[in-house]
């Protein structure tokens, strides 16, 4: 099976090389624990390394903080744009009345940018954010299995990012993402360390330790080589 390399050091040899092309993952952890860092630099490393075009998709307050992260690491991701292989998709609020309409809507707009674009990677920033404009929890699950088997018939690598309340043992916001995708990644940090775990991946005999990481001036970088104990991260 092919591989689609993570652009995140120390990540791919936790994974035996990678996330299984075409994959879905969930990218769960507590505010400020890098997701976004990680979704961003996932499509960034993608286009500038290998060469393989990718969409972000922001919920979330909007394209800024994507902005501040490419500054901030000097990623060039607006002369990646102007090549075609980066775009950044903002979708604005849904209204309640209306979501089944304008689902359907953004949906059939990822899958052409995605034709469009060739894209092979792709991030939705946050199926937290997409489920806050949702009535009942029933609305949510339907629409959370949708979007992920939508995005499953893709040809892309896709990362759904789940912004939970931090705990560690909770993998999702809503308690349903976890089950849908192929694989989870978790992140945690627990000032001053940050972490990371493998917690699923379909098909892929992964490392089961949780890992330090690190936000350098150049993204996320993953020490593989050490561990942090999974008691310390609470419960
Ligand atoms: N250049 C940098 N160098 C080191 N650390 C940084 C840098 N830029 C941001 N950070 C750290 O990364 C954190 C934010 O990461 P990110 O925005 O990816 O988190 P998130 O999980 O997406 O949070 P949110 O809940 O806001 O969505 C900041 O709070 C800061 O601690
Ligand atoms: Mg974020």
């Amino acid at each position: 099976m092919e591989r689609t390399k993570t652009g995140i050091p120390g990540l791919n040899e936790l994974l035996n090389g990678g996330f299984i092309e075409g994959s879905a993952i969930l990218l769960s952890g507590g505010t400020g624990t890098g997701k976004t860092i990680f979704g961003t630099q996932f499509i960034y490393r993608g286009a500038q390394e290998y060469n393989e075009p990718g969409i972000y998709i922001t919920l979330e307050e909007g394209t800024t903080n994507i902005w501040w992260n490419m500054k901030s690491f000097h990623w060039n991701i607006a002369g990646l744009q102007k090549k075609d292989m980066v775009k950044i998709y903002r979708i604005g609020m849904f209204k309640p009345k209306e979501i089944a309409e304008q689902f359907e809507k953004e949906i059939a707009k990822i899958k052409k940018m995605v034709n469009e674009l060739n894209a092979k990677r792709l991030v939705i920033d946050s199926t937290t954010a997409f489920g806050m404009f949702m009535e009942s929890d029933a609305q949510i699950r339907h629409n959370l299995f949708k979007l992920i088997n939508e995005t499953k018939k893709l040809d892309c690598t896709t990362i759904l990012i789940s912004e939970t309340m931090g705990k560690r043992d909770q993998f999702s916001r809503f308690g349903v993402e976890e089950f849908i995708v192929d694989g989870v990644v978790m992140l945690y940090f627990k000032p001053p360390v940050r972490a990371l775990l493998v917690r699923k991946m379909r098909g892929i005999d992964h490392d089961k330790k949780v890992h330090p990481f690190n936000i350098t001036g150049n993204g996320i970088e993953v020490n593989a080589s050490e561990q942090v104990l999974w008691e310390s991260l609470g419960d």
